[in-house]
């Protein structure tokens, strides 16, 4: 098999494709050849060893995938090899092939490609955990989304347009704010240009929300933070997904105070973890509206297995517009 291995933590750029033996099936196992591997922020934490979970080295890096089943235990059962499978599987995933067990696996819907799916698992499941349980969505709700280009930006749009909720998208390239209207944002706010007229962020949320934000979803953190906080209506919700911009910000108490706000947090990695039963319904929830044609996810872009450092550098050098996905052809 050939695999991006990660045998010291280091600069993504300096990650190399390597042969490896095959690692064998086993019983109770599938072994998947992997057509697309999704390239998540998260990924590019673990190689630089700055993720809250640092895992033995070496590894192989990549937290989800999508691929045939070529070999399939003689106890699993469900399975058989040919079917479409995507995975969430933490590290292994920027390879030709990976060997899962049979409960990690998912059907993929027809509707998605290889690298929908491989590339949808983690922003979704996000997202809709934040706009089902954690708080609650109505329709005549205006939605302000941060980093609305990238994963879990995208993923929301997706998500509050199918509840039939107002969405403001905010990005930092007439690139990104372009895809954003592709994707049926109602308004967009340039955040590259925000403040250049004298004009804050939270005017700018105000003006183009007739008033303030319902919901402000912010993964990117840093500066944004407290204008999305002070953007929010009367009982508006500020939902503190990720600080993509490595800034983690604090934030003034009386702000929450004032209009009765809320701020609340969103962990949906842990949440999945601790609640495997429960994120299982949550994915078939997900991928029940995608059969039903309410969410679609972005077609990403492919790249090569061996271009995995150029992508993960890129993602962090804001460079990505909308999603990645690594492939590995056939030789
Ligand atoms: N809480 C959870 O359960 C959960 C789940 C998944 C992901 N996350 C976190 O959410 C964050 C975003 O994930 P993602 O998959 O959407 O990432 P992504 O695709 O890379 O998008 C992040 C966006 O943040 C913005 N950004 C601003 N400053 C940045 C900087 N210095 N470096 C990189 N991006 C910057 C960029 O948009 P502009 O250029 O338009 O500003 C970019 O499009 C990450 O921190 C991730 O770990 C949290």
């Amino acid at each position: 098999m050939r695999a991006v291995m990660c045998r010291e933590l280091v600069d993504p750029e300096e990650l190399r494709v390597e042969e490896l033996d095959n690692v064998p099936c086993g019983p109770d196992r599938v072994r998947v050849r992997i057509w697309a591997s999704g390239v998540n922020y998260v990924d590019a934490l673990f190689v630089q060893g700055q993720y809250q979970i640092k895992p033995p080295l070496p590894f192989i890096p990549g937290s989800e995938i999508a691929g045939e089943l070529t070999e399939v235990g003689p106890e699993v059962e469900r399975w058989e090899v040919g079917d479409r499978v995507m995975a969430s599987v933490g590290l292994g995933g920027f390879a030709d092939e990976i060997v899962l067990r049979a409960d990690q696996l998912t059907r993929i819907p027809d509707r998605l490609s290889f690298g929908q799916a491989a590339t949808m698992g983690q922003s979704y499941c996000t997202a809709w955990f934040t706009l089902t349980r954690r708080t609650v969505l109505r329709p005549e709700d205006w939605v302000v989304i941060f980093g609305a280009a990238g994963g879990v930006g995208l993923a929301m749009l997706d998500v509050a347009r199918s509840f039939g909720a107002h969405t403001v998208a905010v990005a930092s390239s007439p690139e990104k704010l372009q895809l954003a209207i592709e994707r049926n944002a109602n308004a967009v706010i340039d955040s590259s240009d925000a403040g250049s007229d004298g004009a804050t962020m939270r005017a700018r949320i105000r003006e183009v929300t007739d008033g303030g934000a319902d919901i402000v979803i912010d993964p990117v953190g840093g500066t944004l933070t407290e204008e999305g906080l002070r953007g929010l209506r009367e009982g508006g919700r500020l939902m503190v997904i990720g600080f993509a911009s490595g800034s983690i910000p604090t934030l003034p108490a009386n702000q929450v105070l004032l209009r009765n706000r809320s701020v609340l947090g969103v962990d949906w990695g842990a949440w999945a973890l601790g609640h495997p039963a429960e994120n299982a319904a949550l994915l078939g929830e997900v991928l029940a509206q995608v059969d039903a044609g309410a969410l679609e996810p972005v077609e990403p872009t492919m790249v090569p297995l061996e271009d995995a450092g150029t992508a993960l550098r890129d993602l962090i050098e804001r460079r990505v517009v909308g999603k990645v996905a690594l492939e590995s052809r056939a030789r």
